[in-house]
């Protein structure tokens, strides 16, 4: 049975891949700081298998820590080799993923996203283990006018957020393309992951005021407050911009699928757009949620935000094609998972 190290395995996107990834019959050790999640997202994942009268207890271990801290990184790696069951590959999630935040405080996501992953990959190759699967974002393409963004399409991010995705897709490839023959590695550039697990036991659970328009509408449904839409200016059928929506499951999915291609085949590089391939404006994404939830969303319009690109869809035919990967879950599910969510846990967890 494979072994894989999940950093910020309590978050959102991360949370919902243990799942997948127990489901598929791994082992996972999470590393996570708890700095943006609750330990309890891990609890409910047990809760998820002991409804289906299914004991993870060993199967999944949590470590607390920082990647800022190499010798932490390296004490679990050690660990797991201690118990004989050596880390064989790693999903690396934790990051910080606010835009206004790193335009505010560029140092910090320096230090944390590029750092951190810095401290990570250099302890992975100190002990031999070289397979990872990397959070990347669609805010690496920028403003771009390609209708469907597909991998090639230009790399120019303009804010620092995406700047410190590119820095480490950049390390990775620098790696890479130094020994071909050693690495396994999977760029995913995430386009926009809503939703939650379809028991409700798990769902996006932010610790600070969210920057990301879905947990905005859940909020101003839930409170009947004014949800602010970023400009009503941009040049789309309705004014507001256009992004690719999709569901949690499907994309922690395309992890699965992810490891899964990279450890059985030889290694390699290779990015992939995690995306739909369907553009949604805010407003069709109210309207949506709206209709299906029977509630109202209040919202006003406000000016542009400052780091916002009009349109990022996918061109998702690499990923669909090398990994068999499909996402199927439609709007209306991704908001109704998010609002059962939302229901079931108001204090989230
Ligand atoms: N959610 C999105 O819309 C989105 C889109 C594109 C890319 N991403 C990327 O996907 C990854 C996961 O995103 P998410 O939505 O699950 O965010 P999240 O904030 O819910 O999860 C990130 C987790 O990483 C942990 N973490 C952060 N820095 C850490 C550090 N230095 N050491 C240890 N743990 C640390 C946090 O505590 C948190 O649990 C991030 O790297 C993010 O940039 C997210």
């Amino acid at each position: 049975m494979k072994r894989i190290l999940v950093t910020g395995g309590a978050g959102f996107i991360g949370s919902h891949t243990c799942v997948c990834l127990l489901e598929s019959g791994y082992e996972i050790c999470v590393i996570d700081s708890l700095s943006h999640s609750n330990i309890k997202s891990l609890y409910q994942i047990k809760e998820i298998f002991l409804k289906k009268k299914i004991n993870i207890k060993d199967k999944l271990k949590f470590f607390k820590g920082d990647l800022i801290d190499k010798e932490f990184i390296d004490s679990v790696f050690k660990k797991s080799k201690k118990e004989n069951k050596p880390i064989n590959g790693v999903i690396h999630f934790a990051g910080l993923k606010s835009v206004s935040e790193s335009v505010l405080n560029p140092l910090k996501y320096w230090e944390n996203n590029v750092f951190g992953s810095f401290n990570l990959i250099k302890t992975m190759l100190e002990n031999n283990c070289t397979t990872i699967v990397f959070s990347s974002s669609a805010t690496v393409y920028g403003n771009t006018s390609d209708s469907l963004i597909k991998e090639s399409s230009k790399i120019q991010p303009i804010n620092p957020y995406g700047s410190t995705k590119c820095a480490v897709e950049n390390l990775l490839n620098d790696l890479f393309n130094t020994k071909k023959d050693e690495w396994r590695i999977a760029i995913l550039r995430y386009f926009n992951p809503i939703g939650a697990h379809p028991s409700s036991l798990i769902g996006e659970n932010p610790l600070q005021k969210p920057n990301n328009i879905f947990p905005l509408i859940i909020n101003a449904a839930y409170e009947q407050k004014h949800l602010k839409v970023f400009g009503n200016d941009w040049p789309t059928h309705d004014g507001t911009c256009i992004r690719d929506y999709i569901h949690i499951m499907d994309l922690a999915d395309g992890h699965i699928k992810a490891l899964d291609y990279l450890i059985s085949n030889n290694s390699q590089l290779i990015n992939l757009n995690i995306g739909t391939g369907h553009g949604h404006s805010v407003l069709d994404l109210i309207k949506t949620f709206e209709l299906i939830n029977n509630v109202k969303v209040p919202f006003i319009f406000s000016n542009r935000r400052k780091g916002d690109v009009c349109k990022l869809v996918a061109n998702n035919l690499r990923a669909k094609r090398i990994l068999s990967w499909f996402p199927n879950r439609s709007i209306e599910q991704m908001c109704r998972d998010g609002w059962n969510w939302k229901m079931l846990n108001p204090n989230g967890f």
